[in-house]
This record gives C-alpha cells, sequence and structure tokens, in this order.
C-alpha cells in the first residue's frame, strides 16, 4: 500500500506539470490559460499558436505520466492501483498543485497513462479523436466521445480495467462541462479558428 501511496503522490506532482505553459514559455508566445478557451491543452494551443507548438504540448503531456505509471506496474501493483496512479497524474493536470489547483482537461494526460495501462484502448481511443476531430474540427467532441468509448471498449479490451477507466472517463467528461455547455448554445470554437469563449 505504501508503494501505491507514494507512486500515487509521486503521478500527482508529474501531472501538475503543464506541458503547455512550459511550451508557450520557451517559446514566448502568449500563455493559454489567458486566451481562447482559457484551456492549458493543446487544443487551445493548436488554436491560438498552430500545429508545432499543439504538438508538443500533446507529446509532454501525454509523457509526463507515463513513467510512474511503468513504475507502478514494474512494482507489479495491481489494475486498481496502477489506476489510482493513473488518477493521481489526471489529477494533477486537471487540478495541479503549482498552478492555484487550475489545469487541464485531461485528456492528453489520460492518453499517456492509458498508453502504459493499455495500449490497445489508448490507441483506439487516439483514432477515435483523430477522425472526429478532422470530421467536425471540434476538440471538445472528440474528447467527449473518446472518454465515452473508452469505458465500453475496455469492457473487451482490458476487463481488468473498466473500474479504472470510468473513473478517468468521468473525470475528463467533468471538465468538460463549460465545452457542454457551449456546444448547447453552440459557441464551441472549431480547431480552425481562433477561439474566443471563456469558461
Ligand atoms: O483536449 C481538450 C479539449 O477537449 C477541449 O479543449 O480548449 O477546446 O476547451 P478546449
Amino acid at each position: 500500500l505504501s508503494t501505491t501511496l507514494i507512486l500515487l503522490m509521486a503521478g500527482y506532482l508529474s501531472g501538475s506539470w503543464l506541458g503547455a505553459l512550459t511550451v508557450c514559455r520557451l517559446a514566448r508566445v502568449r500563455d493559454p490559460r489567458f486566451a481562447g478557451s482559457c484551456n492549458p491543452g493543446f487544443s487551445n494551443v493548436l488554436r491560438l499558436h498552430g500545429k508545432r507548438l499543439a504538438l508538443a504540448t500533446l507529446v509532454l503531456d501525454a509523457a509526463k505520466g507515463m513513467p510512474v505509471l511503468w513504475l507502478a506496474k514494474g512494482q507489479g501493483l495491481p489494475p486498481w492501483a496502477q489506476g489510482l496512479v493513473g488518477l493521481g497524474v489526471l489529477l494533477g493536470h486537471s487540478y495541479p498543485l503549482w498552478h492555484h489547483f487550475r489545469g487541464g482537461k485531461g485528456v492528453a494526460s489520460a492518453f499517456g497513462v492509458l498508453l502504459v495501462l493499455t495500449p490497445a484502448v489508448a490507441l483506439s481511443c487516439a483514432v477515435c479523436w483523430a477522425l472526429l476531430a478532422w470530421r467536425v474540427r471540434t476538440a471538445a467532441i472528440a474528447s467527449l466521445a473518446s472518454a465515452t468509448l473508452a469505458p465500453l471498449l475496455s469492457l473487451w479490451m482490458a476487463p481488468d480495467y473498466v473500474l479504472v477507466i470510468l473513473v478517468f472517463a468521468l473525470l475528463v467528461l467533468a471538465r468538460h462541462v463549460w465545452n457542454i455547455r457551449r456546444l448547447g448554445r453552440g459557441r464551441e470554437p472549431r480547431l480552425d479558428e481562433g477561439a474566443t469563449a471563456r469558461r
């Protein structure tokens, strides 16, 4: 149990590091928390600053939880404990210690965590996200659909992780409450336009 708790804390701390802020600081461009959707994530960076910085944000946010998840797997922790460590990463990203607990929506970090726990589910969701984002040009729709798909897919692709993935999905869905409201009002910005909506 103490290994799980230590890794959970390590997951939370690594999740608290927001890729979007590092990337935008290094590139000396506007902080995504104060422009567009005000979300420090790859979609907002894409709309504000283009593909190159968005890709860097995606890679950093997906990769940050991986070392601690590899450790959790390597230590032979049971699936529920690996899930707890992954949840730490997502909570860190969404409620980061270093940024007044105001973080992102957890899509890229959930992808990174799932890539270690169950690559088949992670890659299927990534394909779903990319296809939908390409088709409807709206990140939130792609994220909501992928988050809904993940627990369903895990029922047959990764039964040991169903509960864990359900919790991840609920957290990601809850973080999209403002997107859902904007979608309802027809005011959600598309990926190919500069966002003006505020959360
Ligand atoms: O990946 C986050 C995405 O689902 C929504 O982000 O910036 O469009 O609110 P954003």
